[in-house]
C-alpha cells in the first residue's frame, strides 16, 4: 500500500516541553516519565514508539490530564495547543478541548467504554457537551459504516459487552472522529485489529488528514506502522525520548542503541535471511530506573559514562539522540559493541 499520511508543515500543532510525570504513593511520589519533549505539526502523523512500559501512554493521558487526581499523579512540564497550556488551563477549558479538538483513541476500549449504556448513548454523549453544525445521527452512522460496520443500526443499539474487543475498538474510533478533532492521540489504535481492517482504519485516519488536516500521535510499539504512515517519530524508553527524527532518516540511520534494538528485533518480510533479534531483558519499573542513561543495563555499548544522564546531540536538522556515544560537538559513528567496551576500558556497565 503507497503511504498514506506523510505531509507535514512547519509550525506544530502541539509542542509538549519537559513533561513529567509521576505517581504518588504513602507520601513518595515514583518519576515515571522525565523531560518528554516533542512537537506535533499540523497534518502529520508523529510516531511514539517504545516497548510497553516505557510511558507512551501515560504520556498522552498526562496531556489531557486523564490520570487519577486523587493524591495520585504528579504533572509538570507544558504542553501548547495553539497558544494554551494543556496542563495549566482551567478544567472548563480544557473540558471544551477534550474531544472536539484533541481525541483519544484509548489502549483498552472496553474500560473506556460505560459498560451500562448502549452504544448508542455513547456516541450520542459528546454532542450534548460541544456545538455540533449537523445531524448528530447521521454523523454517527456515517463514521460506524466508515470503520467497517455494514449494519450501523445493531451497533447502535448493543451494549459493550455484546461487542468483540475488535469491534469495541472500532466503535472507540469512530467516537474519537465525530467531532473533527485537529489532534487524535491514537494510543495502539489498532492492536485489537486483523490486518484487512487494521489497514481499513488507518487509510480512514489518512483521509481525515487529507480532507481536514488531521493530525495524529501514532502510539505503537509496531515499527512497521510508523514507517508506513508517519512522518516523523520519538523513541521512547523508561520515560524518556532518547531518540527523535524523520521517519526515513530513522529507518536507515537509527543511532540510539534502543533505536537499533527495536528495528534489529522487527521481522521483515522483505529480507528471507533476516532474523529477528529480540533486546535482551525488559524495560525495568519506574521505582527501578537506573541512573544515568536508562537503558545503560541492557545496552551492548554500556561504559563508564552512562551512569551520567545524556545530553541531547543533534545529528542532523531534525534527528536527535540523547546517548553519550554522540557527544557534542561532532557526532562520531557509532562503533561496534566490542570497539565501545575496549575504548572505555573493557566492560559495559552493569
Ligand atoms: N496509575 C498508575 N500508578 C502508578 N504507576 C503507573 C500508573 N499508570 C502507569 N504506571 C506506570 O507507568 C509506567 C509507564 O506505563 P505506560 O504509560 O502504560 O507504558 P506504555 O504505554 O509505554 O506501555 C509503567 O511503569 C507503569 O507501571
Ligand atoms: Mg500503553
Amino acid at each position: 500500500m503507497p503511504p498514506a499520511f506523510k505531509s507535514s508543515s512547519s509550525a506544530p500543532l502541539l509542542r509538549v516541553e519537559n513533561l513529567s510525570l509521576g505517581f504518588k504513593a504513602n507520601g513518595k511520589v515514583t518519576p515515571v516519565t522525565e523531560g518528554v519533549t516533542f512537537e506535533v505539526r499540523p497534518g502529520e502523523v508523529f510516531g511514539l514508539v517504545g516497548e510497553s512500559g516505557c510511558g507512551k501512554t501515560v504520556t498522552c493521558l498526562g496531556l489531557l490530564r486523564l490520570l487519577p487526581k486523587v493524591g495520585s499523579a504528579v504533572l509538570s512540564g507544558q504542553a501548547m495547543f495553539e497558544g494554551k497550556d494543556l496542563l495549566h488551563m482551567s478544567d472548563e477549558d480544557l473540558r471544551s478541548v477534550r474531544g472536539a479538538e484533541i481525541a483519544m483513541i484509548f489502549q483498552e476500549p472496553s474500560a473506556a467504554m460505560n459498560p451500562l449504556l448502549p452504544i448508542r448513548s455513547q456516541l450520542l454523549m459528546p454532542f450534548k457537551h460541544h456545538p455540533y453544525n449537523g445531524d448528530p445521527e447521521v454523523r454517527v452512522t456515517k463514521l460506524l459504516r466508515r470503520v467497517g460496520f455494514a449494519d450501523p443500526e445493531l451497533v447502535l443499539k448493543s451494549y459493550p459487552h455484546e461487542l468483540s474487543g475488535g469491534m469495541l475498538q472500532r466503535v472507540m474510533i469512530a467516537h474519537a472522529l465525530l467531532l473533527h478533532p485537529k489532534l487524535l492521540l491514537a494510543d495502539e489504535p489498532t492492536t485489537a485489529l486483523d490486518v484487512t481492517v487494521q489497514a481499513q482504519i488507518l487509510e480512514l485516519l489518512a483521509e481525515m488528514q487529507r480532507e481536514s488536516g488531521l493530525s495524529v500521535v501514532l502510539i505503537t510499539h509496531n515499527l512497521n506502522l510508523v514507517a508506513q504512515y508517519a512522518s516523523r517519530v520519538a523513541v521512547m524508553y523508561a520515560g524518556r525520548v532518547v531518540e527523535e527524527a524523520p521517519v526515513a532518516d530513522f529507518l536507515d540511520n537509527a543511532k540510539h542503541p534502543y533505536s537499533q534494538g527495536l528495528l534489529e528485533a522487527l521481522p521483515r518480510l522483505d529480507e528471507a535471511a533476516h532474523v529477528p533479534k529480540p533486546i535482551p531483558g525488559s524495560v525495568p519499573s519506574a521505582d527501578k530506573y537506573p541512573s544515568g542513561c536508562r537503558f545503560r543495563d541492557r545496552c551492548p555499548y554500556a561504559f563508564d559514562r552512562c551512569t551520567v544522564v545524556p545530553q541531547w546531540t543533534e545529528i542532523s536538522p531534525g534527528h536527535r539522540v540523547a546517548c553519550h556515544l554522540f557527544p557534542h560537538p561532532s557526532p562520531s559513528p557509532l562503533p561496534s559493541p566490542s570497539v565501545a567496551m575496549e575504548r572505555e576500558g573493557g566492560k559495559g556497565v552493569r
